[in-house]
C-alpha cells in the first residue's frame, strides 16, 4: 500500500466544483486514482478508510454515481450508506441545515444528487465534514476528473490536447470547461444557439486558464458548427440532450439538437486516433450513433470504471 492518495493535503476539503481546486490538487487527486487502479489490478488492497462511513443522498436517479462511490467505499475499507431523498426528512422539509448538523454526527462524508448547485454548498456550509457533489444541474465535478483520467490513460497526457463537446453546454460540459482549464487542454463547444454554457461559468473557467501555468494559451471556444470544434480534436465528447429534470423539453430539444449528433462522419473530420467519451447513460440515435458508441474509437465504457477509481481517489484524500 503506496501512492499519491495517502497524501494529507486534501483531507477535510469539500468537493463542490472543480474550479475550488488548484492545478496540482488536480494532477494529485488523478496519481492517486491512477496508484488505486493500479493497486486494485494488482490485488494490493488499500483500506485507508477502514471504519469511516459515507452518507449518499440522491434526489435523482443513478446507475454509475452510485455503485462507484459505494463499492469505492467497501474497497477503501469504509462504509456507504445509501439515502434517497424521497425517504429521509428532507423531503419533509426537514432544513438541509439541521441534515447537514444531523448527519455530522454520525458520518465522515457525504455524497450529494442534487439539482441546486446551492443546496450542496449549503450543506457544506452547515455541516463540518466534507461533502461531495455528485451532480447538480449546474455541475458533475467527480465525472469530470474520471475523464481526465481517461484521456490520460488512453492519449497519454492532457496539456495540449483538444477536446471537442458536442451538444447541450450542461452540467457535464460545465465542468469539462473548468477542468480543461486547470489540466492546460483546448476545449471546444458546439452547441445550438439558446443552449451555450453559462457565460459565468465560461468567463471564470477562461480566467483560471490564464492564472494557472498550464492553461496559459489555452483556448476555451463555444460555436455553433459541429465540424469547426471537431477540427483537429484529440477528444469527442457528448452527454444526453434532455438532462435528468428536462424531460419535459425532450420534444423540443430533440428538434433542436438534431445536427449535434457524434457520428461517423463527425468522427472522420476529427484528429486520426482521436478518442470518443460519454458519461453515460447514452440514447443511441440522439446524441450519438450505436456504431460510434460501441466502435474501436469508443472508451466511454473505460470512463464508466474510470468513475470507481476516481472516486477512491477523492474519499481517500478529503475523507
Ligand atoms: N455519468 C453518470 O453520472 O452516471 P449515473 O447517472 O448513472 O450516475
Ligand atoms: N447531463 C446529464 C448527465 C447525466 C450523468 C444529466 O444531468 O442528466
Amino acid at each position: 500500500m503506496a501512492g499519491a492518495y495517502l497524501d494529507t493535503r486534501l483531507k477535510g476539503r469539500d468537493y463542490l466544483s472543480i474550479s475550488d481546486f488548484s492545478g496540482e490538487e488536480i494532477r494529485l487527486l488523478l496519481d492517486a486514482a491512477h496508484d488505486l487502479k493500479r493497486e486494485l489490478k494488482a490485488g494490493i488492497p488499500h483500506p485507508v478508510l477502514q471504519g469511516k462511513s459515507l452518507g449518499m443522498i440522491f434526489t435523482k436517479p443513478s446507475t454509475r454515481t452510485r455503485v462507484s462511490f459505494e463499492v469505492g467505499m467497501y474497497q477503501l475499507g469504509g462504509y456507504a450508506l445509501f439515502l434517497s431523498a424521497q425517504d429521509i426528512q428532507l423531503r419533509r422539509g426537514e432544513t438541509i441545515g439541521d441534515t447537514a448538523r444531523t448527519l455530522e454526527r454520525f458520518l465522515n462524508g457525504i455524497m450529494i444528487r442534487t439539482f441546486a448547485q446551492a443546496d450542496v454548498e449549503d450543506l457544506a456550509t452547515y455541516g463540518s465534514i466534507p461533502v461531495i457533489n455528485g451532480l447538480t444541474d449546474l455541475m458533475h465535478p467527480t465525472q469530470a476528473l474520471a475523464d481526465m483520467l481517461t484521456i490520460e490513460e488512453h492519449q497519454g497526457k492532457l496539456a495540449g490536447l483538444k477536446l471537442a463537446f458536442i451538444g447541450d453546454g450542461n452540467n457535464v460540459a460545465h465542468s469539462l470547461l473548468q477542468i480543461c482549464a486547470k489540466v492546460g487542454m483546448h476545449m471546444a463547444i458546439a452547441c445550438p444557439p439558446g443552449y451555450e454554457p453559462e457565460a459565468g461559468i465560461l468567463a471564470g473557467a477562461r480566467a483560471d486558464a490564464a492564472r494557472v501555468p498550464l492553461g496559459r494559451g489555452v483556448r476555451l471556444d463555444v460555436v455553433a458548427d459541429p465540424f469547426e470544434a471537431v477540427a483537429g480534436a484529440d477528444v469527442l465528447y457528448t452527454d444526453i440532450w434532455a438532462s435528468m429534470g428536462q424531460e419535459a423539453e425532450q420534444a423540443e430539444r430533440i428538434r433542436a439538437f438534431t445536427s449535434y449528433q457524434i457520428n461517423a462522419r463527425l468522427l472522420q473530420a476529427a484528429a486520426p486516433g482521436a478518442v470518443v467519451l460519454h458519461c453515460l447513460p447514452a440514447h443511441r440515435g440522439e446524441e450519438i450513433t450505436g456504431e460510434v458508441l460501441d466502435g474501436p474509437q469508443s472508451v466511454a465504457f473505460d470512463e464508466a470504471e474510470n468513475r470507481l477509481h476516481a472516486h477512491k481517489a477523492i474519499l481517500a484524500l478529503l475523507l
